[in-house]
């Protein structure tokens, strides 16, 4: 039994619709990533993403500050972007370096130019369940959920982490679609009471083998979005080998939520330029 979600697969044909798109109605979106600093996953990131952007015909522009700018002069980067028409989407790659004010910075971000769904109006449109631009992480678990025919109305959902970028939005996008959640987090007294209930397990806690083949029930749907670097290799969140033998689906790390991330960006980069345009 192939019970692995596939996510490169599923990224790919995405990538492909979106080239399509953009071939198809000869525009040319175009996407600013900030980086303040020099964090070296989110340079890995950095250039995942102005890789996809290229393939499918989206112009990516870099602008990176050392740590040592003020946070007046990114804000002040951010709203000539904002002014510039031929940007459509802004995105500013975090964790910022400590002291900036993470919150006042995205807030200078124009919505419509939005594209990690992280400024106020994104995220009160998100609850309120208007239209609006929605986090990629978020975005691609739900993508994946949707081809496998994953149906959540009624089922029991349980999300591990609490993050601004993944666990909240999908808080919203679960509830959305008809789920009865329950949520665990750093300071849950017994996660495994929880976890044992799931249908439908989705972990972001950045945890390696945070959850293990007993805290499961047979025929389960397992999310990792966990990202954890362990020497050269990519872990995710759950202990693939002990729960894989009781998902009847379930993604890898690395293969599965990630390449979704990527792929949901092109689509907000797309949306933007259409709410622009
Ligand atoms: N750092 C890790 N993931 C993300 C993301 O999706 N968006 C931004 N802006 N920063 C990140």
């Amino acid at each position: 039994m192939n019970n692995i979600i596939d996510g490169i697969k599923i990224s790919t044909e995405i990538r492909k619709d979106i080239k399509q798109i953009i071939n198809e109605t000869k525009i040319t979106p175009a996407l600013a990533v900030i980086q303040v600093g020099d964090n070296k996953a989110s340079s890995i990131y950095i250039k995942n993403k102005k890789k996809a952007c290229e393939e499918v015909g989206i112009r990516f522009e870099h602008i990176k500050f050392n740590d040592t700018i003020s946070e007046e002069l990114v804000i002040n980067e951010i709203k000539r972007l904002n002014n510039d028409i031929s940007i459509n989407g802004i995105l500013v790659q975090l964790p910022l370096p400590l002291g900036f004010d993470e919150g006042k910075i995205i807030n200078t971000i124009s919505p419509v130019k939005d594209v990690d769904g992280l400024t106020y109006q994104n995220v009160g449109n998100l609850v309120l369940e208007n239209d609006c631009l929605v986090p990629c992480t978020p975005l691609g678990v739900m993508e994946l959920l949707k081809a496998y025919n994953v149906r959540l109305s009624g089922k029991n959902v349980c999300l591990v982490g609490r993050s601004n970028l993944v666990g909240k939005p999908l808080i919203q996008l679960l509830l959305r679609n008809d789920a009865t959640l329950s949520i665990c987090h750093s300071k849950s007294l017994d996660i495994k009471n929880h976890t044992k209930q799931a249908d439908v397990l989705i972990v972001a806690a950045g945890h390696p083998n945070l959850i293990t083949k007993d805290m499961v029930k047979d025929g389960v749907v397992i999310i990792d979005v966990g990202i954890n670097k362990e020497g050269n290799l990519l872990r995710g969140d759950v202990d693939f080998d002990g729960v894989s033998k009781k998902a009847s689906l379930i993604t890898p790390v690395p293969g599965g939520v990630g390449p979704m991330t990527v792929a949901c960006l092109l689509k907000n980069v797309v949306k933007a330029y259409q709410i622009q345009n």
